[in-house]
């Protein structure tokens, strides 16, 4: 057996957390083989709680899980961690957008970044979910100066599972034959979900499906208020459906992207095809061996231009917006 990789999530006793570090202790990250340390953090109200998740975890007697840490002191939770997790943070509520979470959660990301600067192993890379994810990603990284900045990340992995699940349905083809989708730019409503660059069967999408008109104005629209849907529909922000991605999203770090294929993940923005600089951006990603590089050479219509665009501005106005939170 491999040393065990230590994996810190934070929020671990809420909704979403709940759903994933039982994934996380079946190996389910890092495979059969390997070995993990959960730091399971949260606030004091929520510790009690936490012992109870804990005393689940000892009871599903997963072979794969070390140890199993508890604490509400962050320099504890990311004590040598190679992955943080950062979860914890305020759900929205109907008729609030993402970012109107930004003055109750940022400041979680200010300790958190410190404290990850502080802690965390060398080889650190972090997942930031709480929303706004983007900005908040954007917000942790400022305060861990220490942290080469490209290992911290924005999940915008749901919303490349609602995409390609939604074309896999239009095409009437498994899921497994939709590739190099691509989510650019926020976490929000203002996202751009790719069809055009995307392929099914090996071919492109948009004439596969054979209608652009649907592509632009269902697909897209469906893609980007689907976590509003969920909201409306379960009254609750999705968890189950948010875990897994979480899931994935590491899952594709550590063990790259399939040839030909392609990822989205919320990176430091490279200034590729246009972006701002100083922002956290979702592009089309190769992985391999943990690094990753933005695909470049893809050609952009007029349409692609103005969704970037948008949501490159919305990403601006919410770096404006947290500018006292950054160092
Ligand atoms: P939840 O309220 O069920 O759980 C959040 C947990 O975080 C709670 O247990 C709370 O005690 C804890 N917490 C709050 N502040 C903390 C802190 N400073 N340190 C540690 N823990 C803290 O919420 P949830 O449904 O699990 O959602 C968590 C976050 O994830 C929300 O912001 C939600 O909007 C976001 N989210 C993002 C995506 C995405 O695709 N990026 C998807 C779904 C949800
Ligand atoms: C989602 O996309 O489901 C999450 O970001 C939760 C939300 O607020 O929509």
């Amino acid at each position: 057996m491999n040393d065990p990789i230590r994996v810190a999530v934070t929020g671990a006793a809420g909704n979403i957390g709940y759903a994933l570090i039982f994934r996380i202790a079946n190996g389910d990250l890092f495979g059969p083989e390997q070995p993990v340390i959960l730091q399971l953090l949260e606030i004091p109200p929520a510790m009690g709680a936490l012992e109870g998740v804990a005393m689940e975890l000892d009871d599903c007697a997963f072979p794969l899980l070390a140890q199993t840490i508890l604490t509400d002191q962050p320099d504890v939770a990311f004590d040598r961690a190679s992955w943080s997790l950062l979860v914890g943070a305020r759900p929205r509520t109907a008729g609030m957008e993402r970012k109107d979470l930004l003055s109750a959660n940022g400041p979680i990301f200010v300790t958190q970044g410190r404290a990850i600067n502080a802690n965390a192993a060398p080889d650190a890379r972090i997942v930031v979910v709480g929303n706004p994810a983007n900005t908040n990603c954007l917000i942790a990284m400022n305060n861990a100066p220490d942290v080469p900045p490209g290992r911290f990340t924005a999940m915008t992995r749901l919303d490349y599972n609602r995409a390609r699940t939604m074309l896999a349905h239009k095409a009437g083809r498994p899921l497994t034959a939709v590739t190099n989708v691509t989510i650019w730019g926020n976490h929000s409503a203002t996202q751009y979900p790719d069809a055009f660059h995307a392929q099914i069967d090996a071919q492109p999408a948009a004439p596969v499906i054979g209608d652009d008109n649907w592509i632009k104005e269902t697909f897209v629209p469906t893609v980007q208020q689907r976590g509003a849907a969920v909201i409306a529909a379960r009254g609750a922000s999705s968890a189950a459906s948010a875990a897994n991605a979480c899931i994935n999203h590491v899952q594709t770090w550590y063990a790259g992207t399939s040839a030909g294929d392609w990822a989205s993940m919320g990176i430091p923005s490279t200034g590729a095809y246009g972006t701002p600089a100083g922002v956290i951006f979702s592009y089309p990603l190769t992985i391999g061996d943990g690094d990753y590089s933005v695909v470049d050479g893809l050609d952009l219509s007029e349409f692609d231009r103005s969704a970037i665009a948008a949501t490159a501005q919305e990403l601006l106005e919410e770096r404006d917006a947290v500018a006292d939170w950054l160092v």
